[in-house]
């Protein structure tokens, strides 16, 4: 039995697979699906048995078509700022998980879905998922993080074409603007979610997180802070295990064990 109304989270050798559950609503975020986002995603940080996770949404029509209109259509300012706080509070937990994140996106991934997206490392598409960012046809601006993570992945002019007019793109233009890694057929998404999950999966757990976070956090930062950041956690993974038996395995020409250590 899930403690959880909104969400299923289902764990198989070492990767999690959470699934945005409010389907007849087309899986839309509401306050009490973001609170137990929040709750759940903070459970899997210091989960040892999800080194990699899946997001995706129950059903086959949508993966998360927005933020619940129907909840914020008479919101007041300050609720609406509160309102948007708790999604980039959620959407930035989501994003600093010490594991990688894939999204499989199995439909419509709009306002706040293609955000939820957005806090993702890796996004897989099904050839049927459409995406958009429609909130200025609704009188708002996005509000959960594509104002400013959109940009950042696919670049200032193709963001704001998509932020202002609105306009729904199918998945083979995604991935043409590096929206999305890789589309594949809708009844495979899943299939090739966990393949590159196990790809993961079969290196140093510790150097995949680490290298997660060198990349996300030297992102922000001048270079040459960046590139000391990576020597120094360059370094530090040199007091791991995993380097010792991943460097000895290529030595003895075997495959490496890690053990997260
Ligand atoms: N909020 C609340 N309910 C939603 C919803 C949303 N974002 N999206 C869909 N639903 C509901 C519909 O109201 C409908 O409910 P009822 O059966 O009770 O009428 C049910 O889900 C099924 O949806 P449709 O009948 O509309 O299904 P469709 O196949 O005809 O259309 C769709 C699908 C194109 C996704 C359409 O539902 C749609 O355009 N949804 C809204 C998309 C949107 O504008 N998202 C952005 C929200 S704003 C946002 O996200 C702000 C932010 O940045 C934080």
């Amino acid at each position: 039995m899930t403690k959880y109304n909104t969400l299923l989270l289902e764990v198989d050798k070492k990767i999690g697979i959470l699934t945005i559950n409010r389907p007849k609503s087309m899986n839309a975020l509401n306050s009490e699906l973001l609170t137990e986002l929040e709750q759940i995603v903070e459970e899997i940080e210091t989960n040892k048995d999800i080194d990699v996770l899946i997001l995706t949404g129950a059903g086959e029509k949508a993966f998360v078509a927005g933020a619940d209109i129907k909840e914020m259509a008479e919101k007041t300012a300050i609720e609406g700022q509160t309102f948007s706080k708790l999604g980039n509070t959620v959407f930035k937990i989501i994003s600093n998980l010490r594991q990688p994140v894939i999204a499989a996106i199995n439909g419509y991934a709009l306002g706040g879905g293609l955000e939820l997206a957005l806090a993702a490392d890796i996004r897989i598409g099904s050839e049927n998922a459409v995406f958009g960012q429609p909130e200025v046809g609704l009188g708002i601006i996005p509000g959960f993080g594509a104002t400013q993570r959109l940009s950042r992945a696919i670049g200032l002019a193709k963001a704001k074409e998509l932020i202002l007019t609105a306009r729904h793109i199918n998945a083979k233009e995604a991935a043409d603007i590096g929206l999305l890694n890789q589309v594949v057929e809708a009844e495979k998404l899943i299939d090739k979610a966990k393949e590159m999950a196990n790809h993961m999966l079969s290196n140093a757990p510790l150097a995949v997180q680490y290298a997660k976070k060198v990349i996300d956090e030297g992102y922000d930062m001048p270079l040459n802070q960046a590139l000391t950041l990576e020597e120094n956690t360059f370094g530090l993974l040199f007091a791991t295990e995993d380097q010792k038996e991943g460097m000895q395995a290529f030595i003895d020409q075997r495959d490496a064990q890690f053990k997260n250590k």
